[in-house]
């Protein structure tokens, strides 16, 4: 196939990459059938469910495919008498069920070398990094194969940096967005900027395709991005909703009943900031210590999982962007012929 050019899009659209099994071949075919671009979060997957899943969307599509990774960084657990008020901050929770709560051993996350082996066989268009810039020999492999690089950024300095790596575009991800702000470095900063301005900065200094993401719900909104020098919108949220998703069945009522609530950033589900539709969880966590991410991620597993098959919505994450409540409960091909409408008719 002939390499990603962001002009070839027939639809400036890209399908979010959401990690936690939203991604599904079916979802991710049909925006790249579309003529748009369909992606998989692959953060936390195991290189064999990489290849499942690579594999049988390519069965499905011959359009534009997205691989995404985190880009985890090595970290070291705080001393006992830390960990023990981080376990406290769980075991006090206003929950009923029983849950058992364990201090994480590592290995705390996978290893992007053995993640990325099916992405190299498979060839999917585009692979993408959230969180970081990967090491130059990944970004070197994947444009010695003819795939595109994406990195996320929220501020000047981060896409300075991607441009110096070598990668052929950058995500600018607003305030607005969805699951983990894409941020290199918490410990030091986070400028927390709205999209729009986010994209006039980067227009003015950055010459590499930028593509826009965060609360961006329907046509207008692609056509507000586009015209302050977007290549794309990547929406996330808009897809959650989508029969073909793989969005649990708590998070759907979350979405589309919640209205009377808002959306928070949170580092108590996985020790990074990140936003989602507020809840008990949220609320008593504010100012809680964690564990580093993803060593939080993987202590709060467990009260994640019963809560979600107890269909008690207040102790899991439901990762959605500020302006979810305009989501559609349809087909993504309807989702996408309604988007393509509304970018049409302005
Ligand atoms: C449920 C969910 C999971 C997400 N997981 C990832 C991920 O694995 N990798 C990534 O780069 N971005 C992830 N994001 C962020 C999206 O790439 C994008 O920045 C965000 O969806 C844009 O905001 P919106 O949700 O308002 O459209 C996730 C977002 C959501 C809503």
């Amino acid at each position: 196939m002939k390499a990603f050019e962001f002009s070839d899009l027939k639809t400036p659209i890209i399908q979010a990459p959401m990690a936690g099994g939203v991604n599904t071949p079916e979802l991710v075919s049909t925006v790249a059938n579309y003529g748009g671009v369909g992606s998989f979060g692959f953060a936390y997957t195991t290189p064999e469910n990489i290849e499942k899943s690579l594999f049988s969307t390519k069965k499905l599509t011959s359009g534009h495919i997205n691989a995404n990774f985190f880009v985890f960084k090595d970290i070291d657990l705080p001393n006992m008498k830390i960990q023990q008020t981080c376990l406290e901050a769980l075991t006090v929770l206003p929950f009923d069920e029983v849950v058992e709560f364990t201090i994480p051993a590592a290995p705390f996350f996978p290893l992007l070398d053995e993640q990325l082996g099916p992405v190299w066989e498979s060839r999917p268009s585009i692979v993408t990094f959230h969180l970081g810039i990967p090491a130059f020999s990944i970004i070197e492999k994947a444009k010695s194969l003819g795939i595109k690089v994406g990195i996320t950024a929220t501020n000047e300095t981060e896409a300075l940096e991607i441009v110096r790596s070598g990668a052929d575009f950058i995500v600018a991800q607003g305030i607005e967005a969805g699951g983990h702000r894409g941020v290199f470095d918490i410990g030091k900063y986070d400028y927390q900027l709205k999209l729009d301005d986010l994209l006039v900065q980067l227009k003015r200094t950055i010459s590499l395709p930028v593509v826009a993401a965060g609360g961006l719900m329907n046509g207008a909104d692609i056509r507000r991005v586009m015209a302050l020098g977007a290549s794309a919108a990547q929406m996330g949220t808009a897809f959650l909703c989508c029969a073909e998703a793989g969005t649990s069945a708590i998070h759907r009522k979350y979405l589309l009943n919640s209205h009377d609530r808002g959306t928070k950033i949170t580092n108590g589900f996985s020790g990074r900031p990140a936003r989602g539709i507020d809840n008990t969880f949220i609320k008593v966590m504010e100012n809680k210590p964690t564990l580093p991410f993803p060593a939080q991620n993987s202590l709060t597993a467990n009260l994640r999982k019963t809560s979600e098959v107890t269909s008690n919505g207040e102790f899991v994450s439901h990762w959605a962007g500020q302006n979810f409540k305009k989501i559609r409960s349809l087909s993504c091909l309807q989702v996408l012929q309604e988007l393509k409408t509304e970018l049409e008719s302005g």
